[in-house]
């Protein structure tokens, strides 16, 4: 959904009970870390489009406000989930679910991916063990325990862990998660591609899927979609788009999982 500031201000009129949508749950606010990422960007479009209000968590703020959609249901906070968990409580705010899109930004830094896909997320799970906000969505990635599933030769599984050990970073923090006690969703996707959504959605269990490829603007939807539905909780997701396969509902997606 590439939908216009002004498409998105219409949708916000509506409530989240009116859209039996944040109401499921009884979220109202979400908190979205990462807000200006790709995905990221596209998970607060469809919280707006589904009622909720949302704590739009940015590195830089004036970016954040030139890319993010202008409606009075989204405060842009500054939010880096390399700083300290108090610091990341307080860009939580009022929120009572979290989304995190982040992923590390190349750089000569070889520890980036660790600092921004492990412990930037274990930051951010132990800022919601101190503000009591216990629903979080990880949009992680396929692969990231290869190690186990015999996939240590597959390409993808090298190409991402030659900079810094991006997925064993990210699957440390998976861990972290899971230890936590919060109601988690992981969503670990496939290849991310900008393009819109070509085929339908495909959802396994974890460390099931080694190949395959899925629009953003899908990957949102299921991260929205771990919100508005219950039997998403405590599930690790992973998924990938493909033409043949059958059309379902994320309900009936989230529901076919069963958590190992
Ligand atoms: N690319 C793929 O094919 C693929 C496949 C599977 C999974 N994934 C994972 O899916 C997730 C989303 O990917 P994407 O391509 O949509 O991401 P993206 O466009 O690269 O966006 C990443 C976001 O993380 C933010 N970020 C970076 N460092 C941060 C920090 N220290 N604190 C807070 N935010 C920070 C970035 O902020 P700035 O805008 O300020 O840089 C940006 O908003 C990532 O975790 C990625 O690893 C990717």
């Amino acid at each position: 959904m590439e939908g216009s500031g002004a498409e998105i201000a219409e949708e916000v009129e509506k409530s989240p009970a009116e859209e039996g949508g944040g109401a499921a749950e009884g979220f109202k606010k979400v908190f979205v870390a990462g807000a200006t990422g790709r995905t990221g960007r596209r998970v607060v479009e469809q919280l707006l489009a589904k009622g909720f209000e949302v704590r739009a968590g940015a590195v830089d703020v004036g970016r954040a406000r030139s890319s993010l959609p202008s409606s009075s249901n989204v405060e842009i906070v500054r939010a880096d989930v390399t700083e300290p968990p108090e610091t990341l409580a307080e860009a939580i705010g009022d929120a009572d679910a979290v989304v995190c899109a982040t992923g590390f930004r190349f750089s000569w830094d070889l520890f980036a991916p660790w600092k921004v896909d492990n412990f930037g997320t274990v930051n951010l799970v132990e800022a919601c063990r101190k503000k009591g906000v216990d629903r979080f969505i990880l949009v992680s990635s396929l692969l990231v325990n290869g190690a186990a599933m015999g996939q240590i030769l597959n390409p993808a599984y090298i190409v991402l862990n030659v900079f810094g050990l991006t997925l064993v970073a990210k699957l440390q923090a998976e861990k972290f998660i899971r230890r936590s006690g919060i109601n988690y969703t992981i969503v670990r996707p496939g290849g991310l591609r900008e393009d819109p959504p070509s085929g339908n959605l495909v959802m396994e269990p974890e460390d099931t899927l080694f190949e395959g490829s899925i629009s953003r603007e899908q990957v949102a939807e299921v991260a929205v979609g771990a919100l508005l539905y219950p039997e998403s909780s405590f599930k690790v997701v992973e998924i990938v788009a493909r033409r043949e396969a059958p059309e379902r509902s994320l309900a009936e997606l989230f529901s076919s999982i069963k958590q190992r």
